[in-house]
């Protein structure tokens, strides 16, 4: 038994925010950054930013994917057992954005519930899914990334503003007995924790204690991106029994195109093979994978049985990667 992915959606807020208008914005309190310098470093040229009080939330944004995925994928609400939303800005610590989700759908009943795994979220989610369907009773799954980053971000630190955006993808996965996903893992290591990547803080008796904003180590992280990319992607093929040099469509975490390119030439997959949207959406995080995939799928960009390679990575550190026949 494998899981299928039978369609796919994804949803952006309405507002595009270029380097150009970032830059002017820093510059008001003083900050220096340019188009040119974030272009260069890390290939992002806009990014989308939601509007909570025009009711664009990471709820609405996955719900708006989730049915953009049922609709490509011909599969009725009512035949969905299984809700999985991978996030790092929930809506609010619980009801979980799964089960927010579930409502909005008329989805009663089933499981919905979130993962947290920063950006590699969506692999984690989408791995715990299949998992589920291949050992049952679940038939039928959507599995969301979707993220508003922007509420996370101190716009006075010019070394992770101007990195993250919002929005949210999706796939419809299917119990089948027709191959799909044919390997998936998913890593971490929590000895680097706080020290690379963070947003530590929490709720404490009605108090929020800790920092409410992202902080990075970006050289130590570009560094841990690269090597925990390639080394899944390696396990993977060869759980599948197939080389990476024959994906034909590569989807990797749309964060830094440097990254990107990096994993891609190690890996053997050429770049035209690889999904690039990370100019106009910038670091989506749990979102990034299922968008780019979406935008892919919707281009025509991979053929029925072609191998699809999909992998995420963030703080934790967490990582993964998924090998899909398609
Ligand atoms: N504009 C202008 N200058 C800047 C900016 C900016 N926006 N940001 C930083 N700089 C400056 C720094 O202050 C530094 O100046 P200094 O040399 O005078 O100290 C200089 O640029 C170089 O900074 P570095 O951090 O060394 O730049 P680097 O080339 O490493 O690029 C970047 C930084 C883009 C963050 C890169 O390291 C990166 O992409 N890392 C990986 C991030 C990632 O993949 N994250 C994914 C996970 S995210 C998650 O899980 C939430």
């Amino acid at each position: 038994m494998y899981s299928r992915v039978l369609g796919t959606g994804s949803a952006l807020p309405k507002r595009i925010v270029t380097n150009g208008e970032f830059a002017a914005m820093l510059a008001r309190d003083g900050i220096e950054t340019s188009d040119e310098w974030i272009r260069t470093r890390t290939g992002i040229e806009s990014r989308h930013f939601a509007d909570e009080a025009e009711g664009e939330t990471t709820s609405s944004l996955a719900v708006a994917a989730a049915r953009r995925a049922l609709e490509a994928a011909n599969v009725e609400t009512s035949e969905i057992d299984l809700i999985i939303v991978a996030t790092t800005t929930p809506d609010m610590v619980f009801p979980s954005v799964a089960c927010r989700v579930q409502a909005a759908l008329g989805a009663r009943g089933c499981a919905a519930f979130d993962v947290q795994a920063v950006c590699a979220g969506f692999i984690y989610a989408l791995n715990a899914a299949d998992a589920m369907l291949r050992a049952g009773p679940y038939r039928a799954a959507i599995v969301i990334g979707a993220e508003v980053m922007s509420r996370v971000l101190d716009m006075k630190d010019r070394s992770t503003c101007v990195l993250f955006g919002d929005g949210a993808g999706a796939v419809v996965l299917k119990a089948s007995s027709d191959p799909g996903i044919l390997a998936a893992r998913m890593y971490a290591d929590g000895d680097y924790g706080e020290k690379v990547l963070s947003l530590t803080a929490s709720l404490n008796h009605g108090v929020i204690s800790g920092d409410p904003y992202i902080r990075m180590d970006g050289r130590q992280v570009f560094r841990l991106a690269v090597e925990g990319l390639v080394g899944s992607a390696r396990e993977v093929a060869d759980l599948a029994c197939v080389h990476t040099e024959d994906v034909a469509l590569f989807v990797p975490h749309q964060a830094n195109l440097r990254i990107m390119t990096m994993v891609a030439a190690k890996l053997g997959i050429p770049e035209e093979r690889m999904v690039r949207t990370v100019a106009e959406h910038g670091n989506t995080s749990a979102a990034s994978v299922p968008l780019a995939l979406d935008r892919a799928v919707r281009a025509g960009m991979v053929k029925p049985g072609e191998l699809v390679l999909l992998q995420g990575v963030g703080a934790g550190m967490a990582w993964g990667s998924a090998l899909i026949r398609w």
